[in-house]
């Protein structure tokens, strides 16, 4: 089982950690496209979290399931009003299986980099499938990794720095690796902490997605379908089980 990093203390102050992801004109845009593509059939969510989407996609109508390693994740989604009536499986998304069949399995916020090595990514790509009915879809949201802007011989870049809060990414090029080295400040006190994610193209998804059986149906820069571009920081994938 891969570590959790989502112990008690990340669960604690997730919900707060991210204006911009909680927004609830965001929030709509998400759950908008998944609602779509779910249609009548039931959606399974990999690293369900505090049901940040799987609650309002939820309360759209769509059956919803999750799975999740971290126990006090899903305790904050439970607490929350809806949050009973989410199924949700404790394990690997990478290798997990519930019962059933989905019309949509998806993977937002970037959370498949949160499977380290190219195997386990691979292997959750098969189990998505595995999941699917015939024609089903498999939804990805993910960052275009930043190389362009990490010059020649630097491995650290700063991706936030302000009075209270301090973040860099440390990049191994060789093994396609980052660490996140979180520092922020919480009543006078340090709080500390480093993660580890496997940064992957757009392309090297596609390859995946063939080798469980799907093909790529969309890719835009975000929620709303803006094209995706060389400029694109972000992406939405959606790929079709042809297999
Ligand atoms: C960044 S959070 C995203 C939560 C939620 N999807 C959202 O959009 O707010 C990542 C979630 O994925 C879970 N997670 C990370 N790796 C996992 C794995 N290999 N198997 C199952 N859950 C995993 C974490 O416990 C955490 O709840």
């Amino acid at each position: 089982m891969p570590k959790n990093y989502f112990d008690e203390r990340v669960a604690e102050g997730y919900d707060s950690s991210s204006e911009d992801a909680f927004e609830p004109t965001f929030v709509d845009s998400v759950v908008n496209f998944l609602a779509d593509l779910a249609g009548d059939g039931a959606a399974l969510e990999f690293g369900i979290g505090t049901g940040r989407i799987a609650l309002p996609l939820s309360q759209r109508g769509v059956r919803v399931h999750g799975i999740d390693l971290s126990s006090a994740m899903v305790a904050r989604l439970r607490a929350k009003p809806g949050g009973d009536e989410i199924g949700v499986t404790i394990g690997d998304f990478a290798t997990t299986r519930v019962d059933g069949t989905f019309r949509l399995v998806y993977l937002v916020y970037n959370t498949i980099s949160n499977l380290t090595t190219q195997d386990e990514q691979v292997e959750c790509f098969r189990n998505a499938a595995e999941h699917l009915a015939p024609d089903g879809r498999f939804v990805i949201e993910l960052f275009v990794p930043v190389l362009q802007r990490l010059p020649p011989g630097e491995t650290v870049r700063a991706f936030t720095v302000s009075p209270t809060r301090l973040g860099f990414d440390e990049y191994d090029v060789a093994t396609q690796t980052l660490i996140s080295h979180h520092y922020w400040v919480v009543e006078g006190q340090l709080e500390v902490l480093s993660v580890p994610f496997r940064y992957v193209w757009p392309s090297e998804l596609d390859l995946m997605a063939r080798l469980a059986g799907m093909t790529l149906l969309e890719r835009w820069s975000d929620w709303n379908r803006r094209p995706f571009t060389g400029y694109s920081t972000a992406h939405v994938s959606v790929w079709e089980k042809t297999g």
